[in-house]
């Protein structure tokens, strides 16, 4: 089994229903992950690979040319949604005949369905806004892409740090990068995957530096190490991958992404996965620590993050349900009914329904993680 952001749904799920539907908003307010690096380090091909679809316009040189806000929105099936199935919880959801689509903002109404087309279209729509040679947007592209199969999640990919204008690029190109990205980064509820590729030396990553501008703790940022299949012979980079070079409290981990040429002979998703297990296993050094290294691991890693932020927000949670549960008792007892007569407390009752969920959420997460670790 492999691990996805697609773990965490039914869990994820579960507590956003349940806050949804008592405190009336998204108060779990999940982070945002924002991808960014210089030109062509693979930002747009680590974010396919976490969302496993295939619909990114990838390539040598510039192809992302405006920020591509990519909300991931959770299907339920028609089961679970389904009211006064005689009561029944448990149903079982049919995981075969699922469709996802995608939507743009700037196209309402219209469903993709094919996501070879979705690609076109942020291709064209890069066009239209950003002009037909080098030049960025600021305007971002707004995709949402529904699916049973994703979390609930904001992604977002970004045009890479450039130095030297090209094309009808203005002078002053690499500042309004670093602007934009900035914009995205700056927010402290975002998640940076500062990608750096191995064949360049790390001393001169681009989106460390500007990680750390906004991160100076790194305690929001996860390095990532791309190509290191390009890296020349005899050479590796477990200085870094083991975090002696360059100190990240999420650490680096090493990936590799589908090569121009595998992008060209569409090479699926899941034999470049497992092309990349393959390597990280058979390589002499790597195989030691080939269990954190990955595009699985980096997975498992952001379920990881996105855990611990739910868990800080669980007890904030706590509060606004007992506060509720009061006012709900009280406009109970105006009408001379009286709503929690069991003898135990609203306090108490609340408190065991937030343990038993808690406890079963770290342990599902828990399961979910030693599955993968193979
Ligand atoms: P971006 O500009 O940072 O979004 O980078 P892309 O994801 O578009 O990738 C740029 C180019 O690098 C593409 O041709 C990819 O196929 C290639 N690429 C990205 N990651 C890797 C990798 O890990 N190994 C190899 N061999 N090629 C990669
Ligand atoms: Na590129
Ligand atoms: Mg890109």
């Amino acid at each position: 089994m492999s691990a996805s952001l697609e773990d965490l749904i039914p869990l994820v799920n579960k507590l956003q229903d349940l806050v949804f539907n008592t405190i009336g908003s998204d108060t779990l307010d999940l982070p945002q992950v924002v991808v960014v690096g210089s030109q062509s380090c693979g930002k747009s091909s680590v974010l396919e690979n976490i969302v496993g679809r295939d619909f990114l316009p990838r390539g040598t040189g510039i192809v992302t040319r405006r920020p591509l806000v990519l909300q991931l929105v959770n299907l339920p099936s028609e089961e679970k949604d389904r009211p006064g199935s005689s009561g029944e919880v448990h149903t079982r959801t049919p995981k075969s005949n699922s469709v996802e689509w995608g939507e743009f903002l700037h196209i309402p109404g219209r469903q993709f369905y094919d996501f070879e087309e979705i690609r076109k279209e942020i291709e064209n729509e890069t066009v239209r806004i950003a002009g037909n040679n080098k030049g960025i947007n600021r305007i971002p592209i707004n995709l949402k892409i529904f699916s049973p199969h994703v979390l609930n999640l904001t992604l977002v990919d970004l045009p890479g740090l450039t130095k030297i204008p090209i094309g009808d690029q203005p002078t002053d190109i690499e500042r309004q990068t670093r602007h934009l990205i900035c914009e995205y980064i700056a927010k402290p509820n975002s998640i940076i995957l500062a990608v750096s590729p191995a064949n360049v030396d790390i001393v001169n990553s681009e989106s460390l530096k500007l990680a750390r501008q906004v991160d100076p703790h790194g305690k929001r940022t996860i390095g990532i190490l791309t190509k290191l299949d390009l890296m020349d012979q005899g050479t590796n980079a477990m200085d870094i991958l083991s975090g002696r070079v360059y100190p990240l409290k999420l650490g680096f981990i090493g990936v590799i992404n589908r090569s121009q040429q595998d992008i060209h002979a569409n090479k699926p998703l899941s034999d470049s996965l497992e092309a990349e297990r393959e390597f990280f296993q058979n390589h002499p050094v790597y195989r030691n620590i080939s269990h954190k290294c990955g595009t699985q691991f980096l997975a498992k890693s952001l379920n990881q993050t996105l855990m611990n932020h739910i868990r800080e927000k669980l007890p904030d949670i706590k509060a606004k349900l007992n506060t509720l549960m009061g006012q709900t008792e009280q406009e109970l007892s105006s009408y001379g009914v009286s709503y929690l007569n069991s003898g135990e407390s609203k306090g108490t009752l609340i408190l065991q329904l937030m343990t038993k969920f808690a406890s079963k959420f770290v342990t599902s997460i828990e399961g979910t993680a030693a599955v993968s670790t193979k």
